[in-house]
This record gives C-alpha cells, structure tokens and sequence, in this order.
C-alpha cells in the first residue's frame, strides 16, 4: 500500500480549540448580552443562499466578485456560501413576515461567513462575525445605536481602547453627480493610477478613494469629499448622526476615504479599529446603513442599518491585550476504577453528575497515570473504586488540593460534591 499523507485542513480555514474557547465565548457572551441589552433579537439564517442574492447584493465588489464561493448542487441550482450576513437577514426580514411586526426589527446573527481571500493573520476563508441589523427605519438615531452597540461590545469584550471612523457616502439623489466629479477629478491622471484603479475610475469611482496602493495616494487630497456635495436629506442626517454620536460620547474621527468595500451602503458607513492602529490594519467591526438593498433583492424599498464585527480578529486583539479569562476545568470530577469496572464507574458517574460535571477514565493504565490525567482535566475530586468497594457500593472520594481522601457511599456522593 502506498502510504499517504494525513489529511489536513483546507487552505485558510482553521480549527478553534477547545482551550482557546474560552475567549471566544467570552466575546459571544458579551455580543449577546449588549444586544439583548439594546432589544435585539437572535436570528439564524443559512450559510447558503441562491447566487442572486449575493451578486445582486454588489457585483463589482471584491468579496462577492472575486472572492465567492459558489457551486451548483445535485439539482443544478447555483448557490453560494454567504460572504456577509445582511443579504440574507433582510431577504429573512421580508420572507419571515417580520416586516408586518414592530419596526424597525432589531436582529443578530452569529455565525461563519466565507470569502475566497488570500490567507493572512486576521483574514481567513471562514471566518466568524457577530451581525447587528436595524431594519424597516431611516432615523440616523439607529445608525447612532448600532455604533454604539458595537462599541459596547467591544468594550466588555476587553477592548477598551478604539478607533472609530465615520462617513457619509450619501445616497442614490446626491452620489451619482458627485460621482460624476470624482471622475472628472481622475479622468486626467488616469496613466498615473495603478491597473485596478484604472478600472474603477469607470465601474466603480468611489473605490478610488480608499485605494491603499502606494502609486494612488498622492491623489486623494484633491479629490472632491462626498460630505461636501450631499443632497439636504443626507446632509441632515449626517449632522444629526454625528450629534448622536458625540451625545453618546464616542469619539470619531471623520474619514472622507471610508467607502467600506460592499455595494449597498447609502448614507452612514463607519469602522472600528483598535486605537493605534494604522489605517491598513483590518477593522474589527463595519458597517453602515442600506437603504437600497431590499429593493435591490426585489423585495418593497426599506431602510435598514446595521454592523458585523468579526470574531476571529476581536479575539486576536483580546489575546494581544492580555485578556484572561479563567477557563472552567474540563471535568470537575474525574471517575477512576480498577479493571473491569466500567460498568459501576459509569453508574457513579451518572450519580455525580446531578451536581457536576464529571469525566470517567476507561483507559487501561496505571492509577498513577489515571491521576496525572485527572489532574490535567482540572479536576477538583477523584472517586477512586475497587472491586470491594464496588461490592459495597461506596468509594473513595479525593479532594485533589488537599489530598484528602474519604470512603462514602454512592449515594451520598452528591451531597458531598455540593459542599
Ligand atoms: P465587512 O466589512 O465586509 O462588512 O465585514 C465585517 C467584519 O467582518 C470586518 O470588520 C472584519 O472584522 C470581519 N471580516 C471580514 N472579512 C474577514 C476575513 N476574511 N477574516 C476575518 N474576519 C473578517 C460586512 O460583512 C457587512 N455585512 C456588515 C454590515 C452589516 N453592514 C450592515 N450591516
């Protein structure tokens, strides 16, 4: 037989190990409690979606254009893998009838997205986000409410130190003549631009301004600010949200640059990063509001705003900062018998487990190789049982720190394990 390769994982995708569990369920704890805080609702959408809803969702975006998982399944349908959340929570908004409930609904979403990225610290191919979405108002208050959302979240999550950037990208009355400028301002340096920009001068001109590339920067100082040219409406609401904004004392910086990099946004986009960080460095929670986007699915227009903050990068920050958090041992109680005892150490264990948890050792080792394993599950307690004991159905409880060590009935073990 030709000996293979052990099968590894896919090329940018990774496991999360159960010891470093600990700090991403501190960060979903924290997510899920400000969003109850803020009367926000858990909603589960699916990771796969028709094609359409995504290409639609922006076609000349990178994550959807380039970077989409799509396949077609055993009946020919073409799907893909969600690479964001809020197609898929307004398509459930309308589809679900929560629509015809109070507005705007306040939902969030945990769950995997899938970008087909180049692989790097802090970008992978699944990764997690936390989705926050306001959906069925156009009050810039709830753009004020979902950045302070996600500012509490990051705050408890153990990031207190933060760097919020604001935007108005307008909407579909005053961007296409700004638009228009933003190409006349480029058409003449055109030969100076770098291919993709190049491009985009044509498909996509708001992209220019948030180019990172070297050879692009010189011109972005001139360019003409889209907060310089929005229609009365958007002007407003964009002096309202940052009244909002500031009342809630969050500090922001304007960012005439932030475009985000998904299609669908009108008015108000934002990002946070962690404080000191350099604008190339990923944020760690964006978002902004979509006033088209339920048109664009085909469904009534509606307003809607909302975030998605990612996990894996939130607990990357939270390891780099020193974030602890105590981890409960794996096993309170480890069960351990002679030889040929399985059936009564299952039986204890089953007792014990009214009040803990408890881990039975069914290897065939020594009780002092039982004991070292025990030890490392973090256990408090051992119940150690002979056949005599058995016989008698007691067993000798052991309190791991002290060492001390007590025979007592099986029946008395829970009441012991509570003290
Ligand atoms: P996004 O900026 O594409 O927005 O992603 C939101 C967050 O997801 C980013 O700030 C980042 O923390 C995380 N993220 C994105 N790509 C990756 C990756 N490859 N690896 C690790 N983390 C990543 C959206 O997805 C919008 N749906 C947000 C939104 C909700 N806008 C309105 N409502």
């Amino acid at each position: 037989m030709p000996r293979t390769e052990p099968i590894r994982a896919v090329r940018g995708v990774r496991d999360i190990l159960p010891r470093d569990r600990s700090l991403w369920r501190a960060a979903e704890r924290a997510a899920a409690e400000v969003a109850t805080r803020f009367g926000y609702q858990e909603i589960v959408t699916p990771i796969i979606e028709r094609v359409e809803l995504i290409e639609r969702v922006g076609e000349d975006t990178d994550a959807i254009a380039k970077e989409l998982y799509r396949f077609e399944d055993r009946g020919g349908r073409q799907l893909a893998l969600r690479p964001e959340a809020t197609a898929g929570i307004v398509r459930a908004y309308f589809e679900g009838g929560l629509n015809q409930g109070p507005q705007p609904a306040r939902l969030y979403l945990f769950g995997p997205m899938f970008r087909y990225d180049r692989p790097q610290k802090g970008r992978y191919r699944q990764f997690y986000q936390f989705d926050i979405e306001a959906i069925g108002s156009a009050s810039p208050a709830l753009d004020a409410e979902v950045i302070e959302i996600a500012r509490g979240w990051l705050n408890e999550s153990g990031i207190p130190e933060l760097k919020l950037e604001l935007n108005s990208i307008g909407d579909g009355v005053c961007r296409p003549a700004y638009l228009d400028r933003l190409r006349d301002y480029y058409r003449p340096l055109e030969e100076k631009l770098h291919p993709d920009c190049q491009r985009r001068l044509e498909t996509n001109p708001l992209r220019l301004l948030d180019c990172k590339v070297p050879q692009c920067q010189p011109f972005k100082a001139g360019a003409p600010r889209i907060t310089d040219h929005l229609c009365e409406p958007c002007s407003q609401a964009w002096t309202q949200v940052r009244r909002l904004v500031e009342s809630a004392g969050i500090e922001y910086v304007h960012n005439p640059y932030l475009v985000r990099g998904l299609d669908y946004y009108t008015r108000t986009v934002f990002e946070f990063y962690p404080a000191g960080a350099s604008g190339q460095q990923d944020a760690l929670a964006s978002g902004g509001r979509y006033d088209g986007l339920a048109e664009t699915e085909g469904w009534p227009s509606t307003p809607g705003v909302g975030f998605a903050g990612g996990f894996d990068r939130v607990v990357e920050v939270m390891a780099a900062s020193g974030v602890e958090v105590v981890a409960a041992p794996a096993a309170e109680v480890a069960v351990l018998a002679d030889a040929g005892l399985d059936h009564e150490a299952a039986n204890i264990a089953r007792i014990c487990r009214a009040v803990r948890s408890v881990a039975v050792d069914y290897e065939a080792k020594s009780l002092a190789a039982k004991m070292r394993s025990a030890a490392k599950l973090g256990a408090r307690w051992v119940v150690l049982l002979s056949a005599d004991e058995a016989a008698r159905r007691t067993a000798r409880l052991r309190d791991m720190a002290s060492g001390e060590q007590v025979e007592v009935a099986w029946d008395e073990l829970p009441e012991r394990l509570s003290r």
